[in-house]
């Protein structure tokens, strides 16, 4: 189904309903993952809105994404004893490979780079976290192998 298709089917389900675009802005990103550009004019018209005035709302709220997450979600920790452990490098080495900054994702869309401070793991620095588990003593050669397990 297309993101049209999903955007007409919720609409639908919350029809008539007074201050309904942010339940169908949940509805759709539960859905989709995200609220894809595609959806926003098929929710403009179904709720007699402009297409700004969404974007506005979906921008307002940290909440709400436009983009799906990149599947790998790696963070990196950028606090001190990570630091003085040689994350720098490690940082280094995780940008050129993904071809992305923090805050960014790699060039295929597959990896997600955030930078994270303190892990908890700060006696076997330097510390990663990769979807939510929490990996210590990395080097970048760990770090391929880790990424490599999750598919990348
Ligand atoms: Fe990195 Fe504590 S400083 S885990």
């Amino acid at each position: 189904e297309t993101a049209q298709q999903i955007a007409r089917q919720v609409l639908a389900r919350f029809q008539g309903q007074k201050g309904n675009l942010l339940p169908v802005l949940h509805a759709i990103q539960h859905v989709l993952g995200c609220i894809p550009a595609s959806a926003v004019p098929v929710l403009a018209e179904g709720l007699r809105l402009s297409r700004a005035e969404i974007h506005g709302v979906i921008s307002f709220y940290p909440h709400f994404r436009e983009k799906a997450p990149a599947p790998i979600v790696l963070e990196i920790c950028r606090a001190e004893s990570c630091q003085a452990m040689g994350s720098d490098a490690l940082a280094q080495h995780v940008r050129e490979r993904l071809g992305c900054d923090f805050h960014g994702e790699s060039q295929d869309r597959s990896v997600s780079l955030e930078p994270v401070y303190c892990l908890g793991l700060c006696a076997q620095s330097p510390a990663v976290m990769i979807n939510g588990r929490p990996h210590a003593r990395i080097t970048p050669q760990k770090l391929d192998t880790l990424l490599k397990a999750e598919g990348w």
